[in-house]
């Protein structure tokens, strides 16, 4: 099939690349000329692993292009995706202008297109985005309606950063959320060579499944970290009371991983879009909130706990080790790095960090701190370590051979302590060690 995709984000570009794994022939537009020319130079606007590899095999083979026309790009397509970007507004409530403009834009094309061209909505929106905004704004401007002129259709996206490739192409499902029965064969037919299982829904629902489930993972990141502060004080280890409470097929063992915090392009933004749609329409949420608050104290928590251990953090070297939100990415969107940075700022600590991809862009968030390329001068420099971001190079560490001795902070549960003899160490969950 031959499809267009407006946006090449994560979510855009991945796409792209597995749907041409599949066989079929991609058109790329976006606005941003210089994602483009890297996408055409077979180079990935944004580090994923993976990510360059498919570039290379499939813009040499011709499989994906790129565009800049919306109209030309749907035109010469039979299906588009829209994945452009999502933003908040300060309020918390989701940003649509970019969906409206995108929307706009495929209108003008089916106005003067002769085939029934399919409409798939794939970033995360707010119920009814697709089959009310999207829907009138095309209908209005094509002149056409949908189900007759063309399909339209919501298929959320469940990728991880760092793991795009592999869970774009080994999805766990593929929600098909559309009223029409010819949308939902065609996209059947796309989707089928993933062999998942495929639920079909409403427009709506599909955007609902979407925020559900992303806030149902956020909860269970928050328990597992309001528990994980009160088995630091009854003495006993989370990682362990968690490997007890996820042996239930009930529960499962996933995302019961406690330490600082949920950071990420969709976590925050979506628990927050979700308490502004039952805001507007007047229902209290009180266990939405509770996942951010809780959220919110986990990088206090931890710093507060090393300034109580260490009587003091002022004047002290510290280092925060891994700036990105999460390994094998350079993203730092709701990254726990910051805010422990300001937390230790406040306490009087010099502060530097180290990340081996995400060190760029997280200087523009904070210009003040000092930075190392050099991960060795960075650990001579430290007194003190916050292990943030679990990267496997920092589990390379020799902590014990390290000419001045550290206290390390762990924000992640990254280090096997029980090879650590003359480092002074303290994971997050874990019982309070007396030094
Ligand atoms: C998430 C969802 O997993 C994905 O399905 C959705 O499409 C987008 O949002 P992503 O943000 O890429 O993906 O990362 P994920 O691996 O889910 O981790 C998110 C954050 O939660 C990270 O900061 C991670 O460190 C943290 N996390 C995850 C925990 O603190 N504990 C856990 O047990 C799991």
């Amino acid at each position: 099939m031959k499809i267009s995709i407006i946006g090449c984000g994560y979510v855009g570009l991945t796409t792209g690349l597995a749907l041409a794994e599949l066989g079929n022939e991609i058109i790329l537009v976006d606005v941003i000329e210089e994602k483009l020319n890297n996408i055409k130079e077979m180079r990935s606007p944004f580090y994923e692993p993976g990510v360059d590899d498919m570039l290379v095999k499939h813009v040499s083979s011709g499989a994906i292009t790129t565009s800049m026309d919306v109209v030309d790009a749907v035109s010469g397509s039979q299906v588009t995706i829209i994945a452009v970007g999502t933003p908040s507004n300060p309020d918390g409530s989701m940003n649509d202008s970019y969906i409206k403009e995108a929307s706009k834009n495929i209108g003008e094309a089916l106005k003067v297109k002769d085939d029934f061209h399919v409409i798939v909505m794939k970033s995360t929106v707010v119920p009814d985005t697709t089959n009310v905004t999207i829907r009138s704004i095309v209908e209005e401007v094509s002149g056409k309606m949908s189900g007759k002129g063309f399909g339209l259709a919501m298929c959320p996206e469940f990728l991880r950063e760092g793991a795009a490739m592999h869970d774009s192409l080994n999805p766990d499902r593929v929600v098909i959320g559309t009223y029409e029965d010819r949308t939902f064969q065609i996209l059947e037919e796309l989707f089928r060579p993933l062999n998942s299982k495929v639920l079909r829904t409403s427009p709506t629902a599909a955007e609902m499944i979407k925020y559900a489930s992303n806030s149902l993972l956020a909860t269970k990141i928050s328990y597992a970290n309001e528990i994980s502060r009160i088995c630091e004080n009854v003495g006993v280890d989370v990682y362990e009371i968690m490997e007890g409470v996820g042996l239930d097929f009930r529960i499962s063992p996933q995302f019961l991983r406690a330490g600082v915090g949920f950071g990420g392009s969709c976590f925050p933004k979506d628990v927050s879009a979700l308490r502004h749609i039952a805001k507007d329409r007047k229902i209290d949420t009180p266990v939405l909130d509770g996942v951010m608050e809780n959220n919110d104290i986990q990088p206090r928590h931890l710093v507060d706990t090393a300034e109580e251990m260490l009587n003091s953090l002022k004047g002290k070297n510290t280092l925060v080790l891994g700036l990105a939100f999460k390994p094998d990415t350079d993203d730092i969107r709701s990254t726990r790095s910051l805010p422990v940075v300001k937390e230790l700022i406040a306490k009087g600590a010099n502060v530097a960090g180290h990340d081996p991809k995400a060190l760029e862009n997280f200087r523009s968030e904070a210009p003040d701190i000092e930075y190392f390329e050099d991960l060795d001068k960075a650990l001579e420099w430290a007194d003190i370590v916050f292990l943030m971001t679990e990267w496997p190079e920092y589990k390379e560490i020799e902590w014990d051979s390290l000419e001045t001795p550290k206290v390390l902070f762990d924000g992640r549960r990254t280090i096997d302590s029980s090879v650590l003899k003359k480092t002074r160490y303290w994971s997050m969950g874990k019982p309070l060690p007396k030094w």
